[in-house]
């Protein structure tokens, strides 16, 4: 049931048919919300919204190319947003965010 809402969700997003089926397997993670999530949080610094390039803070990567950073994976992410940086503000990720952002960025992924 809990997939089934994620798919609908993912297609009201109009993902492509990749990021539609990577969403339906990430668990419980819902998508829509992440992005809403990363449009209201991660946007004063980075490109956040699907094929942007330019962040709006230099030195923020686009969330397009992290997503598509070989290596960058759900758990390399959630390790990135759990530990601190000198160029990015703590920003402390209730768990449910942290899920759903992590899970949007996965979904810019156009790699075959
Ligand atoms: C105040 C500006 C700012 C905000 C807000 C911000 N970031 Fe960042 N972020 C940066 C900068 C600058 C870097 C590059 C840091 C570095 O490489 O040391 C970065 C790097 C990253 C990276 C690693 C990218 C890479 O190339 O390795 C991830 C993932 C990331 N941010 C996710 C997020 C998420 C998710 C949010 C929202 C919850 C967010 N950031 C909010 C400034 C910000």
């Amino acid at each position: 049931m809990k997939a089934m809402m994620v798919l609908v969700a993912t297609m009201v997003a109009g993902l492509s048919q990749g990021a539609l089926m990577r969403g339906a397997t990430a668990q419980d993670a819902n998508i829509v919300a992440g992005r809403a999530y990363a449009v209201e949080v991660c946007a004063d610094c980075h490109a956040v919204l699907a094929g942007e390039d330019l962040s709006s803070r230099l030195g923020a990567t686009a969330f397009q190319e992290i997503a598509e950073t070989p290596g960058m994976t759900e758990y390399a992410l959630s390790v990135w947003l759990q530990t601190s940086h000198p160029t990015m503000p703590n920003i402390i990720l209730e768990q449910d965010d942290m899920r759903n952002v992590i899970a949007y960025i996965r979904s810019l992924d156009r790699r075959p």
